[in-house]
């Protein structure tokens, strides 16, 4: 394999000579950097170098873009120079991020706000339940409703363009602080909720943005640091360097993003940290190579805030709009310039850049907004978001802004319920002793917890605040809250209908170091329900994966006296959850962050008005120090270039490596239990394809890359039955093994299809899982295409990774 790779990538590096200071004199141009290394087999063995790939793609409306491309191609043609510079570059304004408009040509500008669980820079609007939690519902009808939704919010506050969803970080490193804003380290499911997520937003008619491409899977040293004064040109150190060999690339972070680009996201943001040495948003490999030839994708590529670190390196390298446009910190100094703006009009007319990459630019951020139909009666920006942006407050504006029609619009509708619904679907029951659970109309309930009650800083959830429950986690990926129902509001409001008693003792300090016995009146409750809290925020790792607020303590102190102790956890995601064998807790739920009708969606599943049917989209290890691939948080020497952090566990992430590694785990990955319970049986597989072949007919790049990956060649089918009492919902999964033939490395099994069945009590359904010829292929770095390997597949659906329940073969192309 060493010499394969080093025959592939001194092909890669004989690609026509460009030169550093062709790119960007004075600019930190890492792609050419790598590129211009002279020929080194030392280096050529390992990875860690990005190739150069030139020039930028045109789009050409593959994937039913035709249309609009042909109005974005009319509406280039009657700009200015200066017009399209304004129109690659990102300006102050009332959103997040600001194109502004030419009214001569009736255009009103573009309007991108935040985020993934919520339009956040916002009045009168949902927060939704968080991406690690939607994921947990593994139910692709509610992803896509979800998105419609919040879609639906973002258009009537007049954005055009909704800064989600989340594959990067996909979720390399269980420490990683934004796991919660993407869906799960498994690319597959994380995959399907990216195409669920991006219909939905875009059917609702905004543009969908995925973000963070690619390899975003830590926080820490994210950014490139500078010197004292935060002099650009002084780099103390360049950001990161996530170093991934190519196979890894395909088969674990480029995977959820193909199929966002199937799915025909409007744009994608590149992340802030180095692939391979070179700069996300400069990486003319992952941009132009991956992203515009490989996966055709035809929108645009557009900057997180401040990611951009040159102006033609760049554009040459397929970024097609910097956000949000200025120099300085997170590119928030717009009188201090721009890496584009006034430097593409000067570029252009030096002759650096060819208007027609300029052009192309332009079409790909228009082509989306014709095609969405975003030209006509697109409700305008509503003023009040001007007063909330702290992003670039008035005093920053650099143009005036006509702000018109209604402000603080309600644009909540009946959202509410669905959040309810959603969170409730997305609970996991992970430990239901006795059946303890659903309550049976307890007459006396103990609440513990800081996590139960009301926030007692308000609602701006950009702190982690010791009092009140947590539905979201901080930084771009929050929400505002516009009213909230806490667990102790909902427990209290339910428990009212039997006429119980409910005491609560929200302070966790208290609770870890008391006899609880002496607060609890008259006797030992029938239950005591403890709400677990745990932080995550952009910007920062975690830092451990226990509870916050001594929530370990809290639960052993409840359950030493206390028989009943059912655990709830409002997290950003993994916790080791030391306490689950101990007897006296009888039951635990992982809620997650749920949104803003918490309780409400809690209460539902305690009671059993829901039957929970959540399962994890990550494993739950025995230990912290049980997880591999942590994020790199320190470096002893002081190198420029010396962040680096390289994924040398290749595609052994999660579950694939508690696998590979035969590790025990708690709670293995696609667990969850039911108040009922099911059977699979009858597993079969039909071939729906004639004479398979190991590589693909090479057919015209269609968005995805070739369409003959997306093509279903096998259905696999199941009987299901509900054998309980009680009506529910359950996710066979379905997971493949390899043949031998296959590359060294390949994990154990994978996900590869599940679908979440609804059934009434006693009855039995037939499922069917179509399997693409992605979902049976390796990514072959020599001949760098998809290749089924000859021999047996080994399928196998379960209700989780390790209760695999029903297994058959396959031989797709014979050895
Ligand atoms: C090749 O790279 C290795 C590893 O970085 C380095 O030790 C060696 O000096 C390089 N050789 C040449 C000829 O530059
Ligand atoms: C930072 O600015 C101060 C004040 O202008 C100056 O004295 C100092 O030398 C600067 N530091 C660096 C590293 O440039
Ligand atoms: C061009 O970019 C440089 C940084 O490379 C910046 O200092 C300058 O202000 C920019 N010019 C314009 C017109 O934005
Ligand atoms: C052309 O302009 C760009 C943007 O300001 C600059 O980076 C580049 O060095 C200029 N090239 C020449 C040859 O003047
Ligand atoms: C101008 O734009 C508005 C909505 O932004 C649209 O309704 C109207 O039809 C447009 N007019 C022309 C002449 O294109
Ligand atoms: C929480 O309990 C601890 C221990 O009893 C006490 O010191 C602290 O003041 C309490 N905090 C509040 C806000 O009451
Ligand atoms: C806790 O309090 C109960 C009731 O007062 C008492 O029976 C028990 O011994 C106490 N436990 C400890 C460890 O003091
Ligand atoms: C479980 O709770 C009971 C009280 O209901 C207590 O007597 C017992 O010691 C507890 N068990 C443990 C292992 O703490
Ligand atoms: C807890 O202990 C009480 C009193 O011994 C008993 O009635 C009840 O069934 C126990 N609850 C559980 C869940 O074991
Ligand atoms: C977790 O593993 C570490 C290191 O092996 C060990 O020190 C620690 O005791 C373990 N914790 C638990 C709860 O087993
Ligand atoms: C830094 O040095 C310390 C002490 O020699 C060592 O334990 C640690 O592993 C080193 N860390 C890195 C990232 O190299
Ligand atoms: C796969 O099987 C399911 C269940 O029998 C069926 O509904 C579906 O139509 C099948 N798909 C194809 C392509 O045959």
């Amino acid at each position: 394999m060493a010499s394969a790779k080093s025959l592939l990538l001194s092909s890669l590096l004989l690609a026509p000579a460009v030169s550093a200071q062709a790119y960007d004199s004075g600019s930190r141009n890492e792609d050419a950097f790598s590129y211009v290394q002279p020929l080194n087999t030392t280096i050529l063995g390992q990875y860690g170098h990005s190739p150069a790939v030139f020039p930028s793609p045109n789009a050409n409306g593959a994937g039913g873009w035709e249309a609009a491309l042909a109005k974005a191609k009319a509406f280039v043609a009657q700009l200015t120079l200066e017009e399209k510079s304004d129109m690659v570059t990102g300006a102050p304004g009332p959103c997040v991020g600001n194109i502004y408009p030419i009214p001569r040509l009736n255009f009103s500008g573009l309007c991108l706000q935040d985020g993934p669980l919520s339009i956040r820079v916002a009045d009168y609007a949902s927060v939704f339940e968080a991406g690690v939690t939607v994921a947990s519902t593994w139910d692709k009808d509610i992803l896509y409703k979800r998105g419609y939704a919040m879609g639906q919010e973002f258009k009537a506050k007049g954005a055009q363009i909704a800064l989600t969803p989340v594959a990067g970080p996909l979720g390399r490193s269980a420490y990683s602080g934004r796991n919660w804003e993407g869906f799960s380290p498994d690319p597959y499911l994380t995959g399907v909720a990216m195409e669920e997520s991006i219909k939905g937003l875009q059917d609702a008619g905004v543009q969908a943005t995925a973000k963070h491409f690619i390899a975003n899977e830590q926080e820490t040293m994210r950014n490139p640091t500078f010197n004292e004064n935060g002099t650009l040109t002084d780099v103390t150190f360049e950001a990161l360097s996530a170093n991934m060999d190519d196979r890894t690339m395909h088969e674990l972070y480029l995977w959820p993003f193909a199929n966002a680009v199937k799915a025909n996201v409007a744009s994608m943001m590149c992340a802030y940290q180095r692939i391979n040495g070179s700069y996300a948003c400069q990486n003319s490999k992952a941009l132009n190579g991956l992203l515009k030839e490989e996966l055709g994708f035809q929108g645009y590529v557009m900057s997180d805030w401040g990611g951009t670190h040159s102006g033609v390196a760049s554009i040459e390298a397929g970024l097609d709009m910097n956000m949000p446009g200025g120099l300085g910190n997170y590119g928030m100094v717009p009188e201090a310039g721009s890496y584009f703006g006034g430097n593409v009009t000067i570029a252009v007319n030096n002759g650096t850049v060819d208007v027609a990459r300029l052009d192309d630019m332009i079409v790909r951020i228009m082509t989306p907004y014709y095609h969405l139909g975003q030209d006509v009666d697109f409700p305008t920006v509503d003023p009040s978001t001007a007063d909330l942006n702290t992003f670039s407050n008035r005093s920053t504006w650099l143009r005036e802004w006509t702000l018109t029609g209604e402000a603080s619009r309600d644009v909540r509708g009946d959202h509410g319920a669905l959040i309810r619904k959603h969170a409730s679907e997305a609970t996991i029951l992970l430990k239901n002793e006795k059946n303890v659970l659903p309550l049976k109309a307890p007459k006396s309930i103990a609440v513990f917890g800081n996590d139960a009650g009301e926030d007692t800083q308000g609602f701006l959830n950009q702190a982690n605040f010791e009092y009140g429950t947590l539905t979201a986690g901080g930084g771009s990926g929050t929400g505002r809250l516009t009213y909230l129902v806490t667990p102790l509001d909902a427990i209290k409001a339910r428990a009212a209908q039997d006429g119980a008693l409910v005491q609560q003792w929200l302070n966790n300090t208290l609770i870890a170091t008391t006899n609880v016995t002496s607060l609890w009146i008259p006797k030992l409750p029938e239950v005591c329900l403890v709400f677990l809290k745990t932080w995550a925020e952009e910007a920062a790792d975690r830092e451990h994966l226990s509870v916050d607020w001594n929530g370990d303590d809290v639960v052993e102190s409840v359950a030493k006296y206390c028989n009943n102790t059912v655990v709830v956890t409002h997290s950003s995601g993994i916790n080791t959850l030391p306490w689950a064998d101990h007897p006296n807790v009888t039951a635990i739920l992982a809620a997650h962050f749920p949104g803003q009708e918490s309780g409400n969606s809690i209460v539902d599943v305690l009671y059993g008005d829901v039957n929970p049917s959540g399962r994890l989209p990550y494993t739950i290890a025995l230990n912290g120090t049980d997880y591999n691939a942590p994020p790199t948080t320190a470096i002893n020497t002081t190198g420029v270039e010396d962040w680096q952090s390289w994924f040398d566990e290749k595609l052994e992430i999660d579950y694939r490596y508690f696998d590979a590694q035969n590790i025990s785990v708690r709670y293995e990955f696609g667990f969850g239990l039911s108040y009922s319970s099911f059977e699979l049986a009858d597993v079969a597989a039909e071939c729906l394809a004639e004479g398979l072949t190991t590589a693909a007919e090479a057919q015209p790049i269609m968005p995805g890359g070739n369409p003959a990956l997306w093509e279903s060649i096998y259905n696999v089918t199941i009987s299901v039955s509900n054998t309980g009492e009680v009506a529910g919902a359950t996710v066979p999964q379905l997971y493949v093994t390899f043949p031998d033939s296959a590359p060294e490395g390949t994990p154990p099994k994978q996900l590869r299809g599940f679908e979440k069945v609804f059934l009434e009590a006693g009855e039995t359904r037939t499922v069917g899982f179509e399997l693409m010829r992605r979902d049976l292929s390796y990514w072959d770095v020599v001949s760098q295409q998809w290749l089924i390997p000859t021999g047996e597949f080994t399928i196998s659906v379960g209700f989780s990774s390790r209760d695999l329940k029903a297994v058959t073969t396959i031989t797709p192309v014979s050895a």
